[in-house]
């Protein structure tokens, strides 16, 4: 179980996260939808630290931290607990794919370069690039290289799995790729938050939708009752301009 309370913080005078609190439990796949500037990315990565919280609180299994009064060491070990997958992907250019998913289990994990090694291997493999291993990230696709991204973080085998628009700088024709290996690690339980304005996938794979707007979580439930039945009226507005053929029952 994670437990997030009280997350805000406030950029020169503007404050982007309103006090969130969210409960995620195992194999959740929790989905943050809202509109362009709503603190979406901001909220993902100040759950890692890339981005401070002046206030709140995270639990992840015995850890736990106070965002305002965070240690180094606490860092280091949020960081060892939480996987991000970019929205551009963000691999080590200089590295082959495999030296990609290799090089947190090595430097982070300490392992040995042959223990490294296999469990790279074998999340290439997962994601369907075993002949593609030993290409540098040039001459692959975008959708090759998200799902380097997605294996790189996952050989870490993080408690949370944090994922911001990973399919939106992809090509039309390659966003169903990365999809199926999302889904895939859904369904081996993977607790995931994952910001995505890809409606249908948020309803394919989320256990739990939430809805930001202004740095607040106005709504959340499950995809069927956000989806269909939303509570506040934003939320609806929303979705009707979002989600195709969209029949909300009042
Ligand atoms: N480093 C920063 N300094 C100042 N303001 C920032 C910073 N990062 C984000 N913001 C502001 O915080 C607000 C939320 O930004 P954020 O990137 O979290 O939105 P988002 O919901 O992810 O939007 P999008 O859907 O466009 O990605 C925006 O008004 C943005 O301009
Ligand atoms: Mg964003």
């Amino acid at each position: 179980m994670i437990k997030i309370t009280n997350i805000s913080k406030t950029f020169s005078g503007n404050q982007v996260l309103n006090d969130i609190s969210l409960e995620i439990e195992e194999g959740d796949v929790v989905a943050l939808i809202g509109a362009s500037g709503a603190g979406k990315s901001t909220f993902l990565r100040a759950l890692n630290d890339l981005e401070r919280p002046d206030s709140g609180q995270i639990e992840i299994d015995d850890l736990k931290i106070d965002y305002s009064t965070i240690t180094k060491q606490e860092v280091l070990e949020l960081r060892r607990k939480t996987g991000m997958v970019f929205q551009q992907f963000n691999l080590f250019e200089r590295r082959t794919a495999l030296e990609n998913v290799m090089e947190g289990l090595i430097q982070v994990k300490k392992l040995s370069k042959a223990q490294a090694k296999e469990i790279a291997e074998a999340e290439l493999d997962k994601v369907g690039l075993t002949d593609r291993k030993d290409y540098y990230p040039k001459f692959l696709s975008g959708g090759q290289k998200q799902r380097v991204g997605i294996a790189r973080a996952l050989a870490m085998q993080p408690k949370l799995l944090l994922l911001d628009e990973p399919t939106s700088a992809l090509d039309p024709e390659l966003v169903g790729e990365v999809q199926e290996v999302i889904l895939n690690a859904a369904q081996n339980k993977q607790t995931m938050v994952l910001v995505s304005h890809e409606m249908d996938f948020v309803y394919n794979v989320a256990t739990k939708v939430l809805f930001l707007e202004q740095g607040k979580i106005i709504e959340a439930g499950t995809p069927q009752e956000v989806f269909y039945s939303p509570k506040n009226p934003r939320t609806r507005e929303f979705l009707s301009r979002h989600v195709k053929n969209l029949e909300v029952n009042n």
